[in-house]
């Protein structure tokens, strides 16, 4: 097959969008303060549903000195049902920065655009090139799923660097004179065309011919999103336990030969839902509650251990296997406590002091 010409596909969808382009109200008459506010409502929220509110907020709130000067109610008010409500306590917060430092005009700059509250990678370069037409790529979900179609490309796109990688595509095919067309035209095939799942109607796309992924047979599988598994929460109550004597000493675990730190020595701990499991019952016997330690958090690469502490005392006795007293020093230096217990680690000089609490 032969390599995918990259500039011939800006041109068919830049002659697609020409033709084929919505009549969206912020699209007339653009300008940059108009484009920022779609921009913003358009963030989580489906084209059809945001018209009807972008048009009564354009009514109350015609240019930015209105938006950064209508009391807070006014403003929930016109944005109720459309949800998200932080856009538009941002949006307002970005409106005063806007009057206060740039005149009461948007910046035309990709970064100064950035700092606005609100405004993050997607919303700048959408505001940069729609409104200034300046050439910066403006990477959201359909965009990135209709490059890596186009492309065959499998990165996946809930991952770090997708955004980036897509957004050096778009640079290559951006054509410097019309990047806000271009980069619209981009969402509006990924929006009206190249839908997502095993819904895309690929004989109405402009790239029929070119795209990797149909000659594939890959449309359906493409774009790659694998979530990440969240972690397992493990809440955890870990003892300090304090064994009497001249020197005091903290009593230690040995962790089981598999599985998650295996062989190593640790402060005893269980699962908050099987305490009975925290020390054997000869050693539960004997020993003294005497107060609550600070609470602790970490994360291992599949599970986090949310952690209380307890410390308790008991006197010198012979202990069962897998449990051992040290002192300190002997801690110190022979055991390699996991990263797990710093928390109780850091606590240990004082309270192994505290003898006679
Ligand atoms: N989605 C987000 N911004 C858009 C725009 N300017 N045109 C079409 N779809 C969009």
């Amino acid at each position: 097959m032969s390599a995918l010409n990259l500039s011939r596909c800006a041109e068919l969808l830049s002659e697609w969008y020409a033709t084929h382009y919505r009549k969206l109200p912020w699209r007339e008459n653009v300008d940059p303060y108009r484009v920022w506010i779609s921009e913003i409502m358009l963030q989580q929220t489906r084209i059809e549903a945001v018209i009807p509110y972008y048009h009564r907020f354009m009514q109350v709130c015609p240019d930015v000195f209105r938006l950064a000067d209508i009391s807070e109610e006014q403003l929930l008010k016109l944005w109720e049902g459309l949800g998200y409500y932080s856009r538009a306590l941002n949006l307002q917060k970005a409106a005063r920065v806007i009057v206060d430092q740039y005149g009461g005009v948007l910046p035309a700059d990709y970064e100064l655009l950035l700092t606005l509250p609100g405004v993050g990678e997607y919303t700048a370069g959408a505001i940069a090139s729609i409104a200034y037409n300046i050439p910066v790529p403006a990477v959201d979900g359909n965009v990135m799923r209709v490059l890596a179609r186009l492309t065959g490309d499998d990165t996946d796109v809930l991952s770090s660097g997708a955004k980036k990688h897509f957004g050096d595509i778009v640079q290559k095919m951006l054509p410097l004179e019309h990047a806000g067309r271009f980069n619209q035209a981009l969402m509006e095939l990924g929006e009206t065309v190249c839908l997502p799942k095993a819904s895309p109607n690929c004989t109405d796309c402009p790239w029929k011919d070119q795209c990797v992924a149909r000659a594939n047979g890959a449309v359906a599988s493409l774009p790659i999103r694998t979530k990440t598994k969240p972690r397992r929460i493990e809440e955890r109550i870990v003892a300090v336990v304090c064994v009497l004597g001249e020197p005091a000493r903290v009593l230690l675990h040995k962790r089981p030969s598999e599985g998650l730190l295996a062989n190593l020595w640790e402060l005893p701990n269980a699962l908050i839902s099987e305490e009975t499991r925290l020390l054997p019952l000869e050693l539960r016997n004997t020993c003294r509650f005497i107060n609550k330690l600070p609470s602790a958090k970490h994360i291992f690469s599949h599970i986090e251990w949310h952690m209380i502490g307890r410390l308790y005392q008991m006197p010198h006795i012979a202990l069962p296997d897998g449990y051992k007293a040290v002192t300190l020093a002997e801690l110190q230096q022979s055991f390699a406590l996991p990263g797990a217990f710093r928390t109780y680690a850091a606590l240990l000089p004082q309270l192994l002091q505290k003898e006679d609490i």
